[in-house]
């Protein structure tokens, strides 16, 4: 690539892994991993389990630091950054396991996902300051425009109790989107979703890339990743062994050896 066009590309990213090391004191779990996210686009992280894929999302939310190597967010050090500075960079999440409160309402619910990093903390809260009774009512609106985003036809008021697993999946999505992230990680969002809901888990992807939202979506659904990747990255035992288009890792040898164990 020219170095014209490599500036151009590095203006669009978001996110950029440097040589990207991690072990937990044993063997390697990631090694030597370099890419990049671009603004706006669906990134999808695939690679049999074990590979690294949730401990590569938790280093670039800050929950783990790498062992070597280095995590830029628009050219910020993520070194230097605490975990809860990176709601105030954009950066939003959702778990592979559910993180779902059963006691708490659907609005309420949804609301935990605005609650990290407030200005004016607890004494704000206590007080019940204008400015955080306005940002209440405000969010409280949101809640609804969420829950019609990831089409989930139920009440902010409910219980979630009574919410199918595909539901509840969705009903994560729609609290790690209450902040208006422009980074979204997504940890296997249709694992243990029906087909047909697989399919809306799609579509709801694709609307928020249309809103700008840059996606990374771990999925181990082969046809919902070729649908709405734009860059798809390879990880096999924690090494980068292919990206590029789906249609680019589809045909590359390795992968096609890491998954069916044939070259
Ligand atoms: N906190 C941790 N401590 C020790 N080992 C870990 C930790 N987190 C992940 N690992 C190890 O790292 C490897 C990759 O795990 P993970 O990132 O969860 O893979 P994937 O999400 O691709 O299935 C696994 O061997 C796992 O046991
Ligand atoms: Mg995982």
């Amino acid at each position: 690539m020219s170095a014209v066009l490599q500036s151009l590309a590095a203006e669009n990213d978001i996110v950029r892994l440097e040589g990207v090391h991690k072990d937990f004191g044993g063997p390697k779990v990631l090694e030597d991993v370099t890419f990049s996210l671009s603004q706006g686009h669906v990134h999808s992280l695939i690679g049999p389990n074990g590979a690294g894929k949730t401990t590569l999302l938790n280093i670039v939310s800050c929950l783990y630091r790498p062992s070597a190597g280095r995590v830029l967010i628009d050219g910020h050090d993520t070194a230097t950054l605490a975990p809860h500075a990176l709601a105030t960079l954009g950066v939003c999440r959702t778990f592979q396991n559910l993180k779902i409160c059963r006691n708490m309402t659907v609005r309420e619910n949804i609301l935990l996902g605005a609650h990290v990093g407030l200005q004016g903390g607890l004494w704000a809260g206590i007080l019940r300051l204008p400015a955080l009774v306005r940002r209440d009512r405000e969010l409280s609106d949101k809640v609804q425009d969420l829950l019609a985003l990831v089409g989930l036809d139920v009440s902010p008021d409910s219980l979630p109790d009574a919410m199918s697993y595909g539901a509840l999946k969705r009903l994560e999505l729609a609290r790690a989107l209450i902040r208006t992230p422009r980074l979204l990680l997504l940890d296997e969002p249709a694992a243990g979703l029906n087909p047909s809901e697989k399919v809306e888990m799609g579509r709801i992807i694709e609307r928020l890339a249309a809103q700008h939202i840059t996606v990374v979506l771990i999925e181990h659904d082969m046809k919902l990743v070729m649908g709405v990747s734009d860059h798809v990255v390879v990880l096999n035992y924690g090494r980068c062994i292919a990206q590029g288009t789906p249609t680019e890792v589809a045909r590359d040898p390795d992968v096609i050896a890491a998954y069916l164990g044939t070259k």
